[in-house]
């Protein structure tokens, strides 16, 4: 043991974490102790000197405001961190490191396209592989712990928030949090390359009022158990360090003051016993929702929630010792959040390696970065409609391309990329250029004009890639009408009434209504924001080197007054099928399914698919399986990826149950003719739901099983359960 162990027994790295934590607790002021609790934005090592020294700092994120996501940043500077770390460790009485974070959302250097489009992947390994590859270069900044990822169930696009989700279904969401916490984390979550996760933001985000940022939210209990906090629990289960507070309030209880949901549920009930953060002065807006008179009263209401960890409002910092000393608030509970963020700052490896040191390398892109990004844009691509136009033949003639986006870099990254480099990016227009050469390739210039409509009639095919600048979507950025940007429809009416074939290609941040886009043009791409790789990735996939293989995460409905659907819908006394029309509580002026249902998306050949059935009997009893298939023929002239899906329908339960709802999926990867069978595995736990007292539930009865490409389509097959 060194002197330093002796004197500070638990620095000893061979004692368990639960013993150097209460070492260390047991040495703690009430002061000290407030001091872990607080977090403050943006630390510098000489103005916060002393109070780092003083021990009453713990933490510090890396953030240009409370909207960071759509504001750059000057990056975190490592030597910044080891400054403002020495004063911690070298000159506080205890010598507590701070635990730096950041938001490391979707990439960090190499960026990759933002959550939506890698939920659009449905690939569980891919989608670990790019939160591995953000860790990777976030450690090189001194970065240990990031607020991601966002597990939000999104059926509101209006909502700028859903670029940042993992779409609408809990089981898809639920297992890409599981594998990006897994991604961030690794198993052992002191590995030097891997950093905290923080699955965000706890609970029902996702459902402000109006698609309104920040809105308030009215869901019951039992959806929320049986919808929105799934996701949650899936990042719990895989391990997730953290957990961050939603801003909004559930029936009236904002989430920073809600004991029953945070210390009830999440603590207790799910055992969750790594740290609460509070979203950005989330314990200060208390006071603006108008549950507490102050900042005191606030501080009061959220250290008894739960809330660990104060992000930014300052109201622990100011009244947490304060409070226990009046008795308002028992010290134990103080005790609990200090527990929470020691154990997180022993487990990460802060107390034995607290300085970040020369850069181990660079976090520039690499070979091996790039090929993660770029697997990740391909599969971000949704072909959505193509009437044979895609892919381009070799020697088709020339290629116009066009729209906004053409020559465009940072504007496709997307929100949250807070350290990812203009330079890096492969434009669209670069791309092109490089398979196509001069002769071939007409760009016009990045912007639609009178030039491009007349090159249009100069080319063989025009590409024109339009959508969302992603100031447009993310945080508090939400929009009242989900249709393309001003001007741009108009525009694409235009280059398609010249009658030569048009391809659109929409780079976006969430589902747009695309009713008219899908008329006029022989081809659409959906591609989110694609990241770093984008031109490549377009271009592999515009030419054919790739096939397109990704399907939609959400629901595109057909006009923003359609808002909200998703698979979720549950029946009424008058609607019993998701895909039904001419029944009553309808629109009188429109039909009523989406254009574009949850799961679609094409590929460059077609698939026939058998009908769904079961191997060894349709009863499933107790813990036993049923495994079910259903074969799929390639009926095309080209390999290709179908990603089959299969949903579930509970006709009787004591509550209504979702119409749909997506359990399960596989890839089939087929040549030309091939025939291959889908297989899986079903658990009568699968069909498990939360009941009218909201406990866990399995029913006997019938489950209708749906085995299809999307949402809407498939072929039947119905189990009885006996539990
Ligand atoms: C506010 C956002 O809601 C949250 O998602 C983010 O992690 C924090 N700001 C920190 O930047």
């Amino acid at each position: 043991m060194t002197a330093d162990q002796s004197a500070r027994p638990w620095l000893d790295p061979d004692r368990s974490t639960t013993e150097r934590v209460e070492l260390l607790l047991a040495q703690m002021t009430l002061a000290e102790k407030v001091g872990q609790t607080h977090q403050v934005a943006n630390i510098h090592p000489d103005d916060d000197a002393a109070q780092l020294a003083g021990g009453q700092i713990g933490s510090s994120l890396f953030a240009s405001g409370a909207t960071g996501g759509n504001e750059r940043d000057e990056g975190v500077l490592a030597a910044n961190i080891d400054a403002a770390q020495r004063h911690a460790v070298e000159a506080s009485r205890l010598g507590i490191p701070v635990l730096f974070g950041r938001d490391v959302i979707h990439g960090h250097r190499t960026v990759c396209p933002i959550p939506l489009g890698l939920a659009a992947s449905f690939d569980v390994g891919l989608v670990e592989e790019v939160a591995a590859v953000a860790a990777a270069e976030a450690v090189v900044d001194g970065v240990a712990w990031t607020f991601a990822p966002m597990v939000d169930l999104s059926e509101e696009p209006r909502w700028g928030r859903v670029a940042e989700s993992l779409g609408e279904t809990p089981v898809l969401s639920g297992r890409l949090a599981a594998a990006i916490v897994k991604g961030f984390q690794s198993d052992d979550p002191s590995d030097p390359d891997h950093i905290a996760a923080c699955a965000k933001h706890f609970a029902g985000y996702g459902l402000s009022a109006g698609g309104r940022d920040y809105d308030t939210v009215s869901v019951g209990e039992n959806t929320l158990r049986n919808l929105h906090l799934r996701p949650f629990k899936a990042a719990v289960d895989a391990g997730v360090a953290t957990i961050m507070a939603a801003f909004n309030d559930v029936d009236g209880t904002p989430m920073h003051a809600h004991r029953h949901l945070l210390r009830d549920v999440l603590k207790g009930e799910w055992g969750f016993d790594g740290v609460v953060v509070a979203d950005w002065n989330g314990i200060g807006q208390l006071v603006h929702q108008g549950v507490a008179a102050d900042l005191r009263a606030a501080a009061l209401l959220a250290i008894e929630a739960g809330v660990d960890l104060d992000m930014c409002s300052g109201s622990y910092a100011a009244h947490l010792a304060e409070l226990v000393e009046s008795g308002e608030v028992d010290e134990a509970l103080v005790d609990d959040a200090v527990r929470r963020l020691l154990t997180l700052k022993f487990r990460l490896g802060l107390f034995d390696r607290p300085y970040v040191g020369e850069p181990i390398r660079s976090n520039a892109p690499t070979d091996a970065s790039r090929a993660t990004a770029l697997r990740a844009a391909h599969a971000a691509h949704v072909l959505v409609s193509n009437n044979g136009i895609l892919p381009l033949a070799p020697g088709a003639g020339t290629v116009h391309l066009t729209g906004p986006y053409a020559e465009a870099a940072e504007e496709l990254f997307g929100t949250w990329t807070l350290d990812g480099r203009g330079e890096d990016v492969v434009a669209p227009a670069t791309a092109f250029r490089a398979r196509l050469g001069g002769e071939q390739l007409l760009v016009s210039d990045g912007r639609f004009s009178d030039r491009s409509v007349q090159q249009v009639r100069n080319a063989d095919v025009t590409v024109a890639v339009v959508g969302e600048h992603p100031w447009r979507s993310g945080e508090a950025n939400s929009v009242t009408d989900i249709g393309l940007p001003a001007g741009q429809l108009e525009h694409l009416r235009q280059l398609s009434r010249i009658g030569k074939p048009l391809v659109v290609v929409v780079y976006t941040g969430r589902p747009l209504e695309l009713g008219d886009v899908l008329d006029l043009a022989d081809a659409v791409l959906v591609v989110w924001h694609p990241g770093v790789e984008a031109g490549n990735a377009l271009a592999d996939i515009v030419f054919g080197d790739v096939a397109p293989h990704g399907r939609l995460p959400m629901t595109f409905p057909r006009t923003t007054g359609h808002i909200p659907t998703s698979t979720h819908q549950r029946p009424t006394g008058r609607l019993i099928e998701l895909h039904e029309e001419g029944r009553q509580g309808r629109y009188l002026d429109d039909q009523v399914f989406p254009r574009l249902p949850f799961g679609y998306g094409l590929t460059y050949t077609s698939f026939e698919y058998g009908e769904l059935r079961t191997v060894g009997g349709t009863e499933l009893s107790g813990a036993g399986e049923v495994v079910v298939e259903i074969d799929v023929t390639n009926t095309g002239d080209r390999a290709g990826r179908e990603v089959v899906q299969l949903s579930f329908r509970d006709p009787v339960a004591q509550v209504t149950r979702p119409l749909v709802e997506l359990v399960d999926w596989a890839f089939l990867d087929l040549a030309p003719g091939e025939k291959g069978t889908a297989s899986f595995t079903v658990r009568a736990d699968q069909f498990a739901y939360f009941g009218t007292d909201n406990t866990s539930r399995v029913d006997a009865g019938e489950i209708v099983l749906v085995a299809g490409p999307d949402a809407l389509h498939g072929s039947r097959l119905s189990l009885r359960v006996n539990p």
